[in-house]
């Protein structure tokens, strides 16, 4: 049996960084997707391919020995071969289409794809289940990780996310349009986290101040996503650009592109990490964004929010 599964890659629409903290965030799945396939083999070993290499890997290996680019899908297979306490190996091969170090989630959709798929070669594909191992692996290269990105990725839509209290689904009638500017900086997700972490440490009641007005914010943002009001939407988002800013995960590249969409869209900030990575804009589907996209240097890219998070297929 081939099993095949796809996961998406997401937005965060507010909240980054202070959800490592503890406070809530709101993402999005968006129509970009990893795809993981995968089969039982008769060998001993974990084999893995994706765009950035390939490995054969005996299974016994200690999952702290292996490169970090393999280690969370090595992490998954050598679990699920344990739990089911399977003799022979596993493949897996890791396709995506969301541009990677760019804060649109992929390290996150294809440890999802890889926990879905290689889950379904043992007849499980319970959702809870497969986002636990999908953050566990996602912890063996990014211990700090708050799990938001994995958990939008496996239920899809958009999300409310706590640490501490986990995710709620926020029904809205709309499914918002954003146009996604890539800096082509690659960031380094859990460096720019080690330097918020030393800001907070080092400015303590500011931070502690901060959180509080994100955490106003969100509340303000989630009404006016619920009443699809795009225009205080915006302007929540060019709110939590500031505060960005404010933490230090902007750089002048990512203000300037921040300035020049902001004018022709609802309000635009960074999304994910920053330190480089991506600006989201509000936009709207009928939007006409063209003159920008065809002079702009940088890659754009046209995404709405995606219903359905993680599927998987049997071939
Ligand atoms: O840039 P990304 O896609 O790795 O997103 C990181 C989001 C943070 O809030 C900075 C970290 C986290 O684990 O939530």
């Amino acid at each position: 049996m081939t099993s095949i599964s796809k996961a998406p890659g997401k937005i965060i629409l507010f909240g980054e960084h202070f959800v490592v903290h503890g406070n809530r965030a709101i993402l999005g799945a968006i129509d970009k997707y990893a795809t993981v396939t995968s089969e039982k083999t008769n060998t001993n070993n974990i084999l893995i391919s994706s765009s950035l290499g390939q490995a054969s890997i005996e299974k016994d290996e200690n999952v702290s020995n292996i490169e970090k680019k393999f280690r969370p899908f090595f992490y998954i297979a050598k679990e699920i071969i344990s739990k089911n306490n399977f003799e022979n190996g596993i493949s897996i091969k890791i396709e995506s289409d969301i541009p990677i170090g760019a804060g649109l989630g992929s390290s996150s959709a294809c440890c999802v794809a890889a926990a879905a798929s290689v889950s379904n070669l043992f007849n499980n594909t319970n959702e809870k289940e497969v986002l636990e191992l999908s953050i566990q692996a996602e912890k063996t290269i990014f211990p700090n990780s708050s799990g938001a990105d994995c958990t939008v990725s496996v239920h899809g839509g958009i999300i409310e996310y706590q640490k501490e209290k986990g995710f709620l689904k926020i029904e809205t009638e709309n499914e918002f349009n954003f146009l996604i500017i890539d800096s082509e900086q690659v960031h380094a997700t859990d460096k720019v986290v080690e330097q918020v972490k030393k800001f907070k440490d080092e400015n303590s009641d500011i931070f502690s101040e901060l959180c509080s007005e994100e955490e106003r914010l969100v509340t303000k943002a989630l009404e006016s996503m619920k009443s699809n009001d795009l225009e205080t939407m915006g302007k929540c988002m060019a709110q939590n650009q500031i505060y960005l800013e404010q933490i230090g995960v902007s750089n002048d590249i990512l203000l300037s592109i921040t300035k020049e969409i902001e004018q022709i869209t609802f309000g635009a900030k960074i999304t994910g990490a920053g330190g480089g990575g991506c600006i989201i804009a509000l936009t709207q589907k009928n939007n006409d964004l063209s003159e920008f996209m065809n002079t702009t240097k940088y890659q754009t890219h046209n995404v709405s929010i995606q219903k359905t998070g993680m599927q998987v297929f049997n071939r």
